[in-house]
């Protein structure tokens, strides 16, 4: 007899940047409205599958993109992508770059980020009544997925299309851009990429236990670079509007490589360090 238990099931979670939050990549769609303790996701969810593999879309923006970066109900989004049973979300964003080697067009997937919102909700455990119990302290190394990054790695290998292998993503909480000056010094400090939307996203994702990769498209180069014009909204449009595709393209073939491990170890793992690190107050 054979006593090997059954891998764990997955479902994936896609959320969509900016222009990525087409449904068409599902088969058999439904739409699935969740209410969370946090309240109302960015949008309703879009259940389905790529190629057999049960996926859930959800644009991070809404579906009309009326939702700006500080306004997204980042807890509510991972809460109810948890609740439909993900065990991996796979993202998209766009980003600034701040290395001349990470050109507008690249694809990059994000190993790290700094934090410099200031508007935004972390954590679920917040001590209202209808939260789960505790005090989490989630530690952040490492940030995202280290196998769904390689995954999202290798498919963009075997799609022959080019990918920075790591990067540092500085979050900013927006609407605005940077000054020049905060370009500079984000550069001093290590970032790689600047975005409005990986926190704390993926640090909600990390404390839902869910196994969290991303796939950023470097629209622009902010505006550290002398003698040049500085980023603006329709450039960063354009840009991503022209990548998306790839973008696409490396999602779906994730889907099917995570679909073919067994994740079992990694998400009890994941779950494991959520439980780890959270103080119950009976102890
Ligand atoms: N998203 C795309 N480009 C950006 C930039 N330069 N700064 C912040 N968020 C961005």
């Amino acid at each position: 007899k054979d006593t090997n238990l059954d891998p764990l099931p997955i479902k994936i979670g896609i959320i969509g940047g900016s222009g990525l939050d087409d449904p068409d990549i599902l088969e058999q769609r439904q739409e699935r409205v969740v209410e969370t303790p946090y309240g109302e996701p960015s949008d309703a969810l879009i259940e389905g599958q790529i190629n057999g593999v049960p996926c859930v879309l959800l644009a991070r923006h809404g579906r009309k993109h009326d939702i700006m970066p500080s306004n997204v109900n980042y807890r509510a989004n991972i809460w109810a992508l948890r609740d439909v049973g993900c065990t991996h979300l796979i993202v998209s964003t766009a980003c600034g770059s701040l290395r001349e080697e990470i050109k507008p067009g690249n694809l990059v997937v994000p190993h790290d980020f700094i934090d410099r919102t200031t508007k935004r909700l972390q954590t679920f455990y917040d001590g209202k009544a209808q939260s789960p119990r505790g005090v989490c302290h989630l530690p952040m190394f490492p940030a995202f997925s280290e196998r769904t990054r390689n995954i999202l790695i290798e498919a963009a290998k075997e799609l022959e299309i080019p990918a920075h292998q790591k990067a540092t993503i500085v979050t900013i909480e927006g609407p605005r851009f940077s000054s020049r000056s905060e370009s500079h010094m984000f550069r001093q400090w290590g970032g790689d990429l600047i975005n409005m939307t990986t926190c704390p996203e993926v640090v909600l994702a990390k404390e839902a236990g869910l196994l969290y990769g991303s796939v950023a498209i470097a629209t622009d180069y902010d505006c550290w670079r002398m003698g040049c014009e500085g980023v603006n909204v329709q450039d960063v449009l354009r840009t991503f509007a022209e990548n998306v595709i790839k973008v696409k393209k490396i999602l779906v073939n994730a889907v099917g490589r995570i679909s073919k491990e067994d994740w079992s170890e990694d998400i009890l793992n994941a779950k494991q360090c959520v439980c780890n690190n959270t103080m119950s107050g009976a102890m």
